[in-house]
């Protein structure tokens, strides 16, 4: 049936008024926003194009795909995963249950790591197709999950090879997933499975330029106590470390200066209350310029540190 011959037919301003109106008891002041997300992603059209739809019908499938996503967002699924997809750094990356949803003060994370990298010398900018697989350096994102990290890396380092590893087939298989979302950058990523830094081939021991990692930090304690859409829907894998949060970080603190070269930089997303514990360990073990930088809210949450 044609839209406009349709008695249920509604237009997408309509229907995002509907949308914002079922959401609000559940997202309040930011159902607004998520209607909106909502019904763009139904329309598969664009910002702009939408604007000039707006007073279209929509057709019954994306009506129906809108319902769907809308009893999915009642029911307590964060929007993301609803979505199917969200941006980071720029890149649209494919996000569903079996992965952490990649954070703001991640981007943070990156940019700290970019920082470092570019303090010694990497060239800036998005890659250049005819020379996709040609790499001067190696660095790791340890526990890529979707992998956002090593994604942005690969698209923002012209020169980087990126290792992403990660524990779990499942976020692999999402990160795999997601190669195509950074063009020929991908030929520049490879994705390996297993703990930490057992992934990784032991001929890069002692010649990556950087270690980067959002490991989990969570207590097995607090888990109970997150906001229930993380807690109920993100895997306990991606967020919970063990029993004291720090397990994780430690580990790695500990490892990475066996695999960074010298000069190499460490740079680790932690939760605000581990800073300084984790700055104790890593001069412990030797790193030296060891900080760290805050994120978006002003909080600390990237230690960063140098292989002497
Ligand atoms: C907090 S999530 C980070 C995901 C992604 N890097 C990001 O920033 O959005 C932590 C990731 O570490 C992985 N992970 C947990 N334990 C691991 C281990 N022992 N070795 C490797 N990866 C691990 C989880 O599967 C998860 O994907």
């Amino acid at each position: 049936m044609s839209p406009r011959n349709d008695p249920d037919a509604r237009t997408w301003r309509e229907l995002r008024v509907e949308v914002t109106e079922r959401l609000v008891d559940v997202v309040g002041d930011a159902a607004p926003a998520e209607a909106r997300w909502i019904v763009l992603e139904a329309s598969g059209l664009d910002d702009a194009e939408i604007l000039v739809e707006d007073d279209e019908p929509a057709p019954a499938l994306a009506r129906h795909r809108i319902e769907a996503m809308v009893e999915r967002r009642r029911a307590g699924e964060p929007l993301q995963y609803v979505l199917g997809s969200w941006q980071f750094r720029g890149i649209d990356v494919m996000v569903d249950r079996r992965v952490l949803i990649p954070r703001p003060e991640t981007e943070v994370v990156v940019q700290v790591a970019i920082d470092e990298l570019v303090a010694r010398g990497a060239r800036l900018g998005r890659t250049d197709p005819w020379a996709a697989g040609i790499t001067e350096f190696a660095v790791a994102d340890l526990g890529t999950g979707s992998g956002a990290i090593a994604l942005a890396l690969a698209a923002e380092l012209p020169d980087a090879a990126v290792w992403a590893t990660d524990v779990s087939d499942d976020a692999l298989a999402v990160a795999r997933a997601n190669l195509s979302s950074i063009g020929t950058a991908a030929t520049r990523v490879r994705l390996v499975r297993g703990r930490w830094f057992d992934a990784l081939p032991i001929e890069l021991r002692g010649g990556l330029r950087l270690v980067v990692s959002n490991p989990p930090y969570v207590t097995a304690a607090e888990h109970p106590a997150l906001p229930a859409d993380v807690r109920d829907h993100e895997p306990y894998g991606a967020l919970v470390s063990g029993d004291s949060g720090l397990e994780d970080l430690e580990h790695l603190i500990a490892h990475a200066g066996e695999w960074l070269e010298p000069g190499g930089a460490l740079v680790l997303e932690l939760a605000p209350h581990q800073a300084e514990a984790a700055v104790t360990r890593a001069r412990e073990v030797g790193f030296v310029a060891v900080d760290v930088r805050p994120d978006l809210t002003g909080r600390p949450r990237a230690l960063v540190a140098r292989r002497p």
